[in-house]
C-alpha cells in the first residue's frame, strides 16, 4: 500500500471536507435547490478573483475558459498581442491562430518574465490590437507576471487585457478590477483546491463591448448563453453537479481563511521551498519567482529519474520541465490544499532521491532551511 503526497503544480490534492461533498446525492440542476447553490457559488467567486463583475462557471478544464476568451472576443483576421513566457502563453499564441487570429508576439523568452515595455511599444506600433492576452503564474517556468504594471499600460488603449490566472489564483495576490484586469480565466484544480473539471471566466464592460463585435464561431462556449442563464441562478448545459456543489465548499474555506491570509501562506511556503532548493545545491530557474510553484535546475543526467523515483518509491508527485525544459528543472508546487508539512515531506524525500541517484546532498540540510523559514513565518 503506497501513500501518496500530490505536490504538483495541479492538480492538487483536495481537503476531506470537500472531496465529502462529492459523495453527496446527485442534484437536479434545474430545481430551486441547486439554483440557492450556484448563486452561492457565484457570489464566492466575485470576492475570490476581486471583482464587481459576473463570473460564470464552465465545465471544462481551465483552456476551455481560454478558447472561450478567445472565441467571444474576437473575429476571423483581427490583431491580438500575446505576452508570454513559457508554455502556457504560447497556448494563447496557438488557440488564436487556430481560428485565424493574427498574432503580434510580445513574448519573453522561457524563464523570464514578461516585460510591460514591449507590450506598450507593440501596443503603439499596431493600433488596431483587439486584445493583449498574457498569464499571470506562468506554471511551466515557475515566475509571475506583473499583470497591474501591464494592466495599467493596457487600459490606456482600446484593447482589452485578458489573463490566464488558472494556477495563480488563490495563491498568490491577483486583483482583478483594481489591476484592470478586462477578462480573467481559472480552474477548478489548483488553487481552489478541488478536483479538475470546472473552468471559470469574469468579463469587464470593455470585455462585453468587444464580445458584441466578435464573430468567430461558437456554440457551447458562447459567453453569451452563459450570462443568460446566470440570470436565474443556471448554466446553459447540465453542469458538473457534484464538482458545483464542492466548489461551494472550496469558497467557503477561502473565505473563512481570507484571501488574504492565504496569500501570505503560499508566501510564507513559497520561502521555504525556495530555501529548501538552495540548500539542495540546485540553482533556483525563473526571473521572478512566483509564489505556487518553485523550479529548480537540475542535472541533466538525472533529471528525469528525480520525479519518477520519487513518485514510484515515495508516491510523492512533483513536476518536470516541459518542452525544452524536459529533464531539465523540477517544479514544486505550494497551492490549493499543500501544506506545510507536505513541504517538509517532499524536501525530505527529495533530499533521499538526490542522494541515491548520486548527488553530494548533505541529509537533513534542506528540511532545516525550509523549517526556518516556516518558523520565521
Ligand atoms: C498557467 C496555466 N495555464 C493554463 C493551463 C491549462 O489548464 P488546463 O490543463 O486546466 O486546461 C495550466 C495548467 O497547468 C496552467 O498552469
Amino acid at each position: 500500500m503506497k501513500k501518496h503526497y500530490l505536490l504538483t503544480p495541479g492538480p492538487t490534492p483536495i481537503p476531506p471536507e470537500v472531496a465529502l461533498k462529492e459523495a453527496l446525492p446527485i442534484l437536479h440542476h434545474r430545481t430551486g435547490e441547486f439554483a440557492a447553490i450556484y448563486k452561492d457559488v457565484a457570489e464566492g467567486l466575485k470576492y475570490v478573483f476581486q471583482t464587481k463583475n459576473e463570473v460564470y462557471t464552465v465545465a471544462g478544464s481551465g483552456t476551455a475558459t481560454m478558447e472561450i476568451a478567445v472565441v467571444n472576443l474576437l473575429s476571423a483576421g483581427d490583431e491580438i498581442i500575446v505576452a508570454g513566457c513559457g508554455n502556457f502563453g504560447d497556448r494563447w499564441a496557438k488557440i488564436a491562430q487556430s481560428y485565424g487570429v493574427k498574432v503580434i508576439s510580445a513574448s519573453a523568452p522561457w524563464g523570464n518574465v514578461v516585460k510591460p515595455a514591449e507590450i506598450e511599444k507593440a501596443l503603439k506600433e499596431n493600433p488596431n490590437v483587439k486584445a493583449v492576452y498574457t498569464t499571470f503564474t506562468e506554471t511551466s517556468t515557475g515566475v509571475v507576471n506583473d499583470i497591474k504594471a501591464i494592466g495599467d499600460i493596457v487600459s490606456k488603449t482600446n484593447a482589452v487585457l485578458v489573463v490566464d490566472t488558472i494556477s495563480g489564483l488563490v495563491g498568490q495576490e491577483f486583483r482583478t478590477d483594481e489591476w484592470k484586469v478586462d477578462v480573467a480565466v481559472s480552474g477548478s484544480q489548483k488553487g481552489f483546491m478541488l478536483a479538475p473539471g470546472l473552468a471559470f471566466i469574469t468579463l469587464s464592460e470593455k470585455a462585453w463591448k468587444l464580445a458584441e463585435t466578435s464573430k468567430l464561431p461558437k456554440f457551447y462556449f458562447d459567453i453569451k448563453k452563459y450570462k443568460k442563464s446566470y440570470a436565474t441562478n443556471e448554466t446553459p448545459f447540465t453542469p458538473p453537479v457534484t464538482l458545483i456543489v464542492s466548489l461551494q465548499e472550496s469558497i467557503r474555506l477561502i473565505k473563512e481563511r481570507g484571501i488574504e491570509n492565504l496569500w501570505n501562506d503560499y508566501k510564507l511556503l513559497a520561502k521555504a521551498a525556495r530555501a529548501g532548493m538552495k540548500a539542495l545545491g540546485l540553482e533556483l530557474y525563473g526571473e521572478v519567482p512566483c509564489e505556487v510553484v518553485t523550479s529548480a535546475q537540475v542535472p541533466e543526467a538525472i533529471g528525469g529519474k528525480i520525479v519518477k523515483t520519487l513518485r514510484e518509491k515515495y508516491g510523492v508527485s512533483i513536476a518536470g520541465g516541459q518542452g525544452d525544459l524536459k529533464g531539465k528543472i523540477i517544479r514544486f508546487a505550494h497551492m490549493g490544499y499543500i501544506g506545510k508539512a507536505d513541504l517538509l515531506v517532499g524536501f525530505a524525500c527529495l533530499e533521499m532521491v538526490l542522494t541515491e541517484l548520486g548527488l553530494n546532498v548533505e541529509k537533513g540540510k534542506a528540511v532545516a532551511a525550509a523549517e526556518t523559514e516556516l518558523l520565521r513565518g
